[in-house]
């Protein structure tokens, strides 16, 4: 059997470019598509170095524009598809809804329809534990009822899942497998390969880095009263690298016809919490270094606590997060410093 292509939509960005890296070294060929409208090259150029893959195929383009995703199709031929093409920002999403709805929706309806009329459109989609907003029982399983989202972009990780189920439903020739994503954090050990965020960084993890290498002067840790041990929001922080090899598994499952519904749902998380405040200590124990931070209001729309119960992957999937949270804290801090040049 010849290798398999398949397309990462969004593979310059900060998942893309470590589920691009996972696939070729797992023996798939990939094709990256990319609007670079919230990233530049330097992901792309890391993962060829990682991978010694100089020819890897990059298309910048727009998935929001139907002729161009056709053009895509036609000139590859595309075993399955990850999408990852999306904005992610919870806060300008509140503010402009239309810009999330009709770029992270428009995007996946034009690759799903273009796919289906290839008669194989296996699709994955990368959600998130969002989805399941404040949930009543902790840790959550796929079944856990989702919650109206906080967020325009909430909702749209909310109707693409329903958009994908609904199509495997009425399509025979659809497949998908939806991965809710827990915090993704680090980077590749390389260090040649980040999270490159634009302006004030959202995430606690790229916050913390840019503190402790003195680009932002204190790190806010969003409320100190909520109910938790320690007073801070529990999160389950996976690891990228993790994170990215369980799209390996998942496109396996999908194109090695392992699937036993023709649509999946998969948390894809360590399933141990941790609180912010945890994560700063460990962030400083691991890195040896001191970290400028201070309690700070609680941020609108934060969950208290969420963390997941990643059963089902490590059973369907055969995944499971193994990295030490120490290693990943150690990878985010040599990323940030190879970009501070140091
Ligand atoms: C958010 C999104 C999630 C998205 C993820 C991407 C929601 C509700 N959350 O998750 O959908 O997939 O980003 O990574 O839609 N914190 C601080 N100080 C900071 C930054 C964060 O204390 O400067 C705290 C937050 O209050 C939160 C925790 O750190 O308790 C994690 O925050 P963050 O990294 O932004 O991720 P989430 O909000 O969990």
């Amino acid at each position: 059997m010849g290798r398999k292509t398949v397309l990462v939509s969004g593979g310059a960005g900060f998942i893309g470019s470590h589920v691009t890296v996972e696939l070729i070294e797992a023996g798939y060929d990939v094709v990256v598509a990319d609007n670079m409208s919230n990233c530049d090259l330097t992901c792309f150029n890391g993962v060829k170095e990682i991978t010694g893959k100089k020819d890897i195929p990059f298309v910048e383009m727009d998935f929001c524009d139907l002729p161009a995703v056709e053009k895509l199709f036609a000139d590859f031929d595309i075993a399955a598809a990850i999408h990852f093409a999306g904005f992610k920002a919870v806060g300008e999403s509140v503010g402009d809804p239309m810009k999330y709805y009709h770029n992270n929706l428009v995007s996946f309806m034009n690759i799903l329809t273009v796919a289906r009329r290839t008669g194989k459109c296996n699709m994955l989609f990368s959600s998130s534990a969002t989805v399941y907003g404040e949930p009543d029982q902790l840790p959550v399983i796929e079944e856990t009822p989702r919650k109206d989202a906080e967020s325009p972009y909430g909702n749209t990780k909310r109707i693409c899942e329903d958009i994908l189920h609904d199509c495997v439903k009425a399509y025979p020739e659809v497949k998908g497998i939806a991965l809710r994503y827990f915090n993704p954090i680090g980077a590749h050990p390389s260090a040649l390969i980040g999270e490159l965020p634009r302006g004030v960084p959202n995430n606690l993890v790229p916050y913390i880095t840019q503190t402790a290498i003195g680009k932002r002067e204190c790190l806010s840790i969003f409320g100190n009263d909520y109910p938790t041990p320690d007073g801070t929001c529990l999160r389950d922080f996976i690891d990228i690298v993790d994170l990215a090899k369980a799209h390996v598994c998942a496109v396996e499952r999908m194109l090695k016809g392992k699937m036993k519904k023709d649509y999946e749902i998969y948390n894809i998380g360590t399933g141990h919490p941790l609180s912010v405040m945890d994560l700063v200590t460990a962030f400083e124990k691991a890195n040896g270094v001191k970290l400028n931070w201070k309690y700070a209001p609680r941020r609108v729309g934060d969950v208290v606590a969420i963390w997941a119960d990643a059963d089902l992957a490590n059973q369907e999937l055969g995944w499971k997060a193994e990295r030490p949270i120490e290693e990943t804290l150690r990878s985010a801090w040599a990323w940030e410093k190879r970009l501070a040049g140091k």
